[in-house]
């Protein structure tokens, strides 16, 4: 099920609070038993139990009766906690369309004092493998490892667009909050989408934004025309959860592989061939 606007709009203070409660409780329990919900929240055994099935009615809660009859958030709760969050602080004051779905988040617009956009990070039970590799503080047994991975994954894609601004071009970070960041709207399209006048020109300021980026310590991990957009001007690279540093183990393997997959599309579509060598020279500066 999809969070809307509506669903958040709706949302009862009550049951704001209950899941607050149930993200709190769940550092003890793996399913929160209703009892225990009724204790932190202070409120009475029917409301609990009345705005719990309004939760679920949203997808923000689920149920299990085994081992013990209790209540789990779900990434719909979980993204309505942070969301809440940006809506309180001000940086967003109305939630539009889901513009994007990938495998690892789902990208909607909004509205703050411009057009903004909200990236919730959904690192699910099979990506949270490969989230692991490398990450050894990760904690074996959790309870939720999607609250800790997804929460990880947008820190990450925080830190690089907090530390790339003014460097590189790449949208401007407002907040984070669990696993969602909000960060400025581009006007534009993928590069998967455009049809480029001067597409030689636009690859050199590719290589150049990697090349800042390099500088910095930030090598992208997922380069691909999907993560470079054009507003007719100028290119932007988005989509950073996944960098590396210069002197991660596989830092060399890596950046070959954003390379490769970048050039071999201006290669494919627009007949742009480039030296490897030279390209990996000038982004690396060695
Ligand atoms: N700051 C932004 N401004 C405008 N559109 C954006 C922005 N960030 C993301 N998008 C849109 O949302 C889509 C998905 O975003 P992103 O690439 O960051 O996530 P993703 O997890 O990789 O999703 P996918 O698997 O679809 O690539 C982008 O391809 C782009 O169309
Ligand atoms: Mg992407």
């Amino acid at each position: 099920m999809h969070l809307s606007a509506d669903h958040i709009k709706s949302l009862h203070k009550y049951e704001l609070r209950i899941l607050q409660s149930i993200e709190f409780l769940m550092g003890r329990f793996s399913w929160v038993p209703e009892e225990e919900l009724v204790r932190n929240t202070r409120l009475s055994a029917n409301e609990v139990h009345f705005r719990i099935s309004k939760l679920m009615e949203k997808g923000m809660v689920k149920f299990s009766q085994v081992p013990y009859p209790g209540y789990c958030l779900v990434f719909n709760g979980y993204d309505t906690l942070a969301i809440a969050h940006l809506v309180k602080k001000g940086i967003i004051s109305a939630l539009g369309s889901c513009i994007g779905e990938g495998k690892e988040s789902r990208v909607y617009e909004a509205l703050g004092t411009g057009p903004v956009i909200l990236k919730l990070h959904r690192i699910g039970q099979r990506s949270f493998q490969t989230v692991r590799k490398g990450r050894n503080y990760l904690p074996e047994k959790q309870h939720c490892p999607w609250v800790i991975a997804s929460h990880f994954s947008a820190e990450q894609e925080y830190m690089a667009l907090c530390t790339l601004q003014n460097h590189v071009r790449v949208p401007t970070p407002l907040i984070m909050n669990r696993n969602v960041i909000a960060m400025t709207y581009i006007t534009g399209d993928r590069l998967s989408e455009c049809t480029l006048d001067n597409p030689k020109e636009v690859l050199e300021e590719i290589f150049l934004q990697l090349q800042a980026a390099y500088k910095r310590g930030f090598i992208h991990g997922d380069l691909s025309e999907y993560n470079v957009m054009f507003d007719g001007e100028q290119i932007w690279i988005i989509d950073w959860p996944q960098w590396v540093s210069p002197d991660h183990e596989n830092a060399e393997e890596i950046l070959d592989h954003d390379l490769e997959t970048i050039t071999k599309f201006f290669s494919r579509r627009y007949r742009i061939s480039s030296d490897m060598k030279d390209v990996k020279k000038l982004v690396t500066g060695c």
